[in-house]
């Protein structure tokens, strides 16, 4: 199937055939209208942004505002640059050899590939978390201390204020304080998690980045997650990558649909899910392919 970008036309609501249902937040999206679109201001800009991997554009001169404060999800089917387009925000694909970036990709007024750029800064900036919970083979306090300590904070004292409120931001607090020294790799999988938000925050990042954090745990513990993001939104600038669209529906303000590297719809969530414009989009939202 090629990517059809023509606009439909105004069609009813979508939500009803596709099952999905929109959670408060977007519940509250709608009260308050227009507001949402206008309320914040972009954090993370992209302008005619391509990720090549060698001679193939895996994401195509996208061209969208994330707005700080908010919570932006990126929805698709697998293979179309959801993760691509996640990692150029942080430079994790300056990992990935022949892995470059054409056009502009700004935060926060800065081109993240300015030959300036101190990565290190940014990715305590710009936080992630991962599909897999992937804590460091270390006890718990020294999981959530690294970024402290790599930025240079030596105190004891601090590291035990940061630990601690970290963790209870992350709501793994009362779980883990009589066990602050056991190694990270003895909790469960929601707990690795919710371990690996709290290392993330421990740098009092501005942006998270999260590709699928739930996609690997059971209900009770993805709740959890979905909790916290909500908590969090205020304070931070959050873009999460799901395959499951029950959830961009329940945590997200924005949405944006990829398909085969191209954004082909960026807009409230509500509208995504009640009358998206473009014809793709709502085919995938109501589950056609994908
Ligand atoms: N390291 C890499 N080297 C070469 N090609 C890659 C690499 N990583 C991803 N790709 C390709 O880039 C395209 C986008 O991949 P990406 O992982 O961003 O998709 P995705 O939307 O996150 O998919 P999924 O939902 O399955 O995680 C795919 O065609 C993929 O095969
Ligand atoms: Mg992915």
């Amino acid at each position: 199937m090629s990517v059809d970008v023509q606009e439909k036309n105004q069609s009813p609501a979508a939500a009803g055939r596709g099952g999905i249902t929109l959670g408060a937040r977007a519940a509250s999206a709608k009260e308050n209208g227009n507001a949402q679109q206008t309320a914040g201001r972009p954090h993370v800009i992209a302008e005619d942004c391509s990720v090549w991997y060698r001679t193939t554009e895996a994401v195509k001169k996208v061209n969208v505002e994330i707005q700080q404060g908010k919570v932006t999800a990126i929805i698709g089917p697998s293979g179309c640059g959801k993760s691509t387009f996640l990692r150029a925000i942080n430079r994790m694909n300056d990992l990935i050899p022949g892995c470059r970036v054409t056009g502009k990709l700004a935060f926060d007024g800065t081109d993240i590939y300015d030959p300036c750029m101190n990565v290190v800064h940014l990715r305590q900036r710009v936080g992630m978390m991962f599909q897999k919970p992937n804590p460091f083979p270390k006890t718990i306090f020294d999981n959530v201390a690294y970024g402290p300590r790599l930025k240079g904070q030596k105190g004891r004292a601090i590291l035990e204020e940061i630990v601690e409120s970290s963790l209870r931001r992350s709501a793994l607090w009362d779980e883990v304080k009589d066990r602050l020294h056991d190694n990270a790799l003895g909790l469960s999988g929601g707990q690795q998690q919710r371990l690996c938000l709290a290392r993330a925050l421990a740098v009092e990042p501005e942006v998270l980045l999260m590709d699928e954090p739930t996609s690997a745990l059971d209900p009770q513990a993805t709740m959890r997650i979905e909790d916290l993001i909500a908590e969090l939104r205020d304070n931070y600038t959050i873009i999460i990558v799901t395959h499951n669209m029950q959830q961009a529906a329940r945590v997200s303000d924005f949405t944006a649909f990829f398909y085969e590297g191209v954004l082909v719809e960026f807009a409230p969530t509500e509208q995504i899910f009640t009358n998206p414009q473009q014809r793709c989009t709502e085919e995938y939202i109501t589950g056609r392919f994908g």
